[in-house]
């Protein structure tokens, strides 16, 4: 866990609702971890997955929901941010030979960089991705280039008609291992098709750092808080 001041070197709406912010002076964070960002004027940090790292530059997908998402999308470039980061597990790459990765909305962030950090490994994994509709969808252009890519829309304005776990069942290619992030409701469906796979969870927070359990969700082996043991969970350990 690292805490430091990340200069904002853009943020930038993206889609309807959907901004990236690019923070520099980070150092390395793994696939599926996240940071707290201070929003200025607001007490409580703001949780969000790490969408990408590279060369010292951490970026968020941020999607506006409420008075600090909003608050977000008016910082300035060259805006000084107290950020905490490096926060969380992050997914375990090794499990899977033929990685599928399923998102749902602003999910997509931490499954991004996952992509990313496959393609890297030179693994071409298959990525669905589930928006409302095409004017959410983001990245895709990003992914097509190093994924074999499935765009759903709930209202079928844009590619597959109907939502990611729908895709992953009408799917034509083999996988063997998931990683996904999306709402609590696709990730129980996914759960109930197989439970081969990682989810990475969301909970409100308080803390974010271990200290409050306040964002502790019940496992198989007890009570696991989303912001330490987490947010990434064996689907197979998780009650959705
Ligand atoms: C580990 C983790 C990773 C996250 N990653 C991302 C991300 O990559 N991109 C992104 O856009 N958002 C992400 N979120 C959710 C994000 O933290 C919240 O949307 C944000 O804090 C809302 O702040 P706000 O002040 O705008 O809204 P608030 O005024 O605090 O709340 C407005 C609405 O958002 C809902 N909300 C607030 N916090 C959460 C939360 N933690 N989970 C679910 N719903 C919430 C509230 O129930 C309310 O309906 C993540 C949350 C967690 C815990
Ligand atoms: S937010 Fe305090 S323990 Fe997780």
């Amino acid at each position: 866990m690292i805490s430091k001041k990340l200069t904002v070197v853009s943020n930038k709406k993206l889609a309807d609702g959907i901004y990236e912010m690019r923070l520099s002076g980070a150092d390395y964070v793994v696939p599926g971890s996240f940071l707290e960002v201070t929003v200025p004027g607001f007490y409580l940090n703001r949780p969000f997955g790490v969408g990408n790292y590279e060369d010292g530059e951490i970026t968020i997908y941020y999607k506006v929901v409420g008075n600090g998402t909003d608050k977000m999308t008016e910082v300035s470039v060259g805006t000084k941010l107290n950020v905490i980061y490096g926060l969380g597990n992050g997914f375990n790459m090794e499990r899977a030979i033929r990685p599928l990765l399923v998102s749902g909305g602003i999910g997509i962030a931490p499954i991004y960089y996952l992509a990313k950090a496959f393609a890297k490994k030179g693994v071409r994994p298959i990525v669905v991705t589930g928006f409302r509709n095409a004017s959410e969808v983001v990245l895709s252009n990003e992914l097509k280039e190093i994924a074999d890519l499935v765009v759903c829309t709930d209202d079928g304005s844009m590619g597959f008609n109907g939502n990611p776990v729908s895709a992953v069942k009408a799917l034509d290619k083999e996988w063997d291992y998931y990683y996904a992030c999306g709402p609590m409701v696709m990730m129980k469906y996914l759960k109930m098709y197989s439970d081969k796979g990682e989810l990475s969870l969301e909970a409100r927070m308080g803390c974010g750092f271990g200290a409050c359990m306040g964002c502790s969700i019940i496992t198989k082996s007890g009570y696991k808080r989303v912001c330490k043991e987490g947010p990434v969970f064996d689907a197979d350990e998780v009650e959705l």
